[in-house]
């Protein structure tokens, strides 16, 4: 059976909707993962979408998809800027990596622009709002 693509998410990506929806939208992660969905569809596809608040739970995902992910797209949230076990863990992959960010983290707060996924990844998609998601699996 082929395999999916997976679709990784951290923490508090659960209230996307209602957190800061100034910066975020009001979608929820549940209308991210039906444009993944159908753009990965219409490409032949499919995907595995989850979600964690738990930094080990993302990089044993991570090591999931090692064997069982044709590629990864992941939005490690605010893991992105620090989190040194999800840039090991996403080391290990010889899978395509795609970062992927709602907003545009370079053009936020300084603290913002360091990613230990970026360096890790085969590109990065940010700022997009759920649409990042359909450009990730696109990439
Ligand atoms: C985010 C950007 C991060 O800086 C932030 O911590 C998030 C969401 C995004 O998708 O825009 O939680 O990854």
């Amino acid at each position: 059976m082929a395999k999916p693509i997976f679709i990784l998410n951290g923490p508090n990506l659960n209230l996307l909707g209602v957190r800061e929806p100034h910066i975020y939208g009001s979608a929820t992660l549940e209308d991210a993962q039906t444009v993944a969905r159908s753009r990965a569809a219409a490409l032949g596809e499919t995907i595995e979408f989850r979600q964690t608040n738990h930094e080990g739970v993302l990089v044993d995902w991570i090591q999931e998809a090692r064997l069982s992910a044709k590629a990864l797209v992941i939005n490690a949230a605010a893991l992105t800027h620090t989190s040194l076990a999800v840039h090991d863990a996403l080391k290990a992959l010889s899978i395509p990596v795609v970062e992927c960010h709602l907003s545009n983290p370079a053009a936020r707060e300084p603290v913002r622009h360091v990613s230990f996924v970026a360096s890790a990844a085969r590109g990065v998609i940010a700022g997009f709002g759920i649409h990042s998601y359909a450009l990730a699996v696109e990439a």
